[in-house]
């Protein structure tokens, strides 16, 4: 195995890694390790904008933001990480300006704003411009600004080797293996601070946002390592893919009046949050479209309604709210050029002349890694630090999402997380010691590529990952209960035992072999989904993105807590734990959008 040492090593180069590396190349020797070219990553489809305070088009303020956060959250929110997260939005976003992010301008010269969902004027509960964005290519913007600060700063660079393992020694994190996907060596990286920041695991379900390297590599490395997951019970349904391929149409959409109709031609939204309708949280949304598509009012009785954005429905909805903003097709092509090309290329529809058909996609994992405020992983309920592993982005929990994440925070977590997680991480490696390699590093990891690489039984990995989304998707889905969810166990067990004893792939080489890492990827994947499946099997409400049928309120007496899930030391069970929520100015009410 070749060897390399860096003090701080960054797994994954999307937003959170990318910002991470570029502060902890200014502490400790750094470097980045990517399965992807880093500008391919999963930040890239993040569309509509980064929320941020700045009030450059109306009355804003943190506090604002940072209640909007934890009510989008169900009151699950950490407060405390809320209130970071909202005030150093503001200065990341300035910190982005200033590394060259071509935002889109007021005519002031301002950068500018869009509504999104959840996002308000605490004082009126009406919508509010935060949304700071580039076109509806704002998370595109993000990554290539990041990456030519990166390159701009130095930092090392190890595109396409693919991380397997995550080394601990004594209960300190000291290094990693990858795969060099080009060649098929393996390379044992000695460190003494390690970020992940690997993105998300969309691919659990059959109908995603995500692209197809989203398979929840980083926290189920960290769950195989013996520590706990947090929250996975939380995943967020983005209300609006495009049907049917379950790509995202931004929220930007709705924030620029898009609205929502059912196959009966009706706003429906207005039913179900008579104060903000289409901008309602996505929890919120993603539910009353899987109500409306059960109750028989797809269109033409299919599973997809219609999203709206034709110039002549916009304005006349602007009209009837008193509003004297009006669109017009140039505003369409400009704002929210990407959504264009998205629906003309994919559903061969023109959002400027027809409506687009949509349907609820899985899109975001609300829990993941623990993490405290400086990214630091955690290892039991009393937050205790594991010495050199941190998290950043969407693999970790901070908690800053709580039980449903709110529109544009996915990209304020990864400034303003990433950028915390590799201050500290640099100044962590800069005054550690070396804690040494066990003598065995790596030995575990070859021995289970191998085995994949070898395997020659009867099932493919893309069968077995078909039938865990569909198992995923109509078990744990949007709409939940206990039978269902006792099946999805039971079913993803099962796939695991496959997954050992009878798996079978064709390629047996070592160069670019995508067969055998899709294979391993399969394997994270479904360490993921069981965590995701147990631990909501167990959470015994309905909270935000999680929606119980046979536990349809939200119980703050027994619930208001964490979920903390592990595997066992000596068995494939997985351990559940809990710990409080960090409370703050805000006591849990009611939710009313
Ligand atoms: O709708 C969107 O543009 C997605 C943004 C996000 O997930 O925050």
């Amino acid at each position: 195995m070749k060897q390399h040492q860096y003090e701080a090593l960054i797994v994954g180069a999307g937003g959170a890694g990318l910002m991470a590396a570029l502060h902890a190349s200014q502490r400790a020797k750094t470097a980045v390790l990517s399965k992807l070219y880093p500008t391919r990553s999963h930040t890239g489809a993040a569309l509509g904008g980064i929320g941020a305070a700045l009030g450059n088009l109306e009355e804003d303020k943190w506090e604002w933001h940072a209640f909007d956060t934890v009510k989008g959250g169900d009151y699950l929110v950490d407060q405390d990480a809320a209130d970071i997260l909202a005030k150093e939005a503001i200065d990341a976003v300035i910190e982005l300006e200033h590394f060259g992010l071509p935002f889109d301008r007021t005519p002031e010269g301002k950068i500018s704003q869009r509504r999104f969902g959840g996002h308000t004027n605490n004082d009126t509960g009406k919508p509010v411009r935060r949304a700071c964005h580039a076109a509806d290519r704002t998370g595109h913007m993000i990554l290539q600004t990041l990456y030519q600060q990166c390159i701009k700063n130095n930092v090392a660079f190890f595109d396409e080797f693919h991380v397997v393992d995550l080394i601990l020694n004594n209960g300190k994190a000291c290094g990693v293996v990858a795969v060099q996907i080009g060649t098929g060596e393996l390379h044992l990286f000695h460190a003494k601070s390690i970020v992940f920041a690997t993105g998300g695991w969309g691919k659990c379900w059959e109908t995603t946002s995500n692209a197809h390297s989203l398979t929840g590599d980083g926290s189920a490395l960290t769950y195989r390592a013996g520590l706990p997951l947090e929250d996975m019970e939380f995943y967020q349904f983005h209300p609006t893919g495009l049907y049917p391929t379950g790509f995202l149409i931004t929220e930007g959409v709705r924030g620029e009046g898009g609205v929502l109709i059912n196959g009966k031609g009706q706003r429906f939204m207005e039913k179900y949050a008579p104060k903000i309708k289409d901008l309602a949280s996505r929890d919120v949304v993603s539910r009353a479209i899987t109500l409306e598509l059960r109750a028989g009012n797809g269109i033409n009785g299919k599973r997809y309604l219609y999203l709206d954005l034709r110039p002549e429905t916009v304005n006349r909805y602007l009209a009837e709210a008193g509003e004297s903003r009006r669109i017009d097709a140039h505003f369409i092509e400009t704002k929210l050029a990407e959504t264009c090309d998205q629906a003309r290329t994919y559903a061969g529809i023109d959002p400027v002349h027809e409506p687009m058909p949509i349907q609820p996609t899985a899109h975001y994992a609300m829990g993941g890694i623990p993490t405290n405020n400086d990214g630091q992983g955690i290892s039991d309920a009393q937050n205790t630090v594991v010495p050199g592993l941190y998290a950043a982005g969407e693999c970790a929990c901070v908690s800053v999402h709580g039980a449903n994440r709110l529109g544009t925070n996915s990209l304020v977590d990864l400034v303003v997380f990433g950028r915390r997680a590799g201050k500290h991480a640099g100044d962590y490696a800069k005054g550690a010691d070396w804690t040494p390699l066990p003598a065995d590093a790596g030995k575990h990891i070859e021995a289970e590529l191998n085995r994949l690489r070898n395997a020659n039984g009867k099932v493919k990995p893309y069968t077995l990952r078909q039938k865990m989304q569909q198992v995923m998707m109509d078990k744990v889905g949007v709409f939940r209960n206990e039978a269902d969810m006792k099946q999805a166990v039971e079913d993803l067990r099962e796939m695991k035992r496959q997954f050992k004893t009878e798996l079978g792939i064709d390629d047996r080489g070592l160069k670019f072999n995508t067969d055998m890492l899709e294979a391993w990827e399969l394997g994270a994947l479904l360490d993921v989904a069981e965590v995701t499946a147990y631990s909501a099997l167990h959470r015994t409400e309905s909270r935000g993105g999680h929606a119980r049928e046979d536990y349809e309120k939200r119980d703050d007496v027994n619930w208001l807590k964490h979920t903390l899930a592990s595997k066992s030391a000596d068995s494939d069970e997985i351990k559940l734990d809990y710990k409080p929520v960090v409370m703050g100015r805000h006591q849990p009410k009611e939710r009313v959008y």
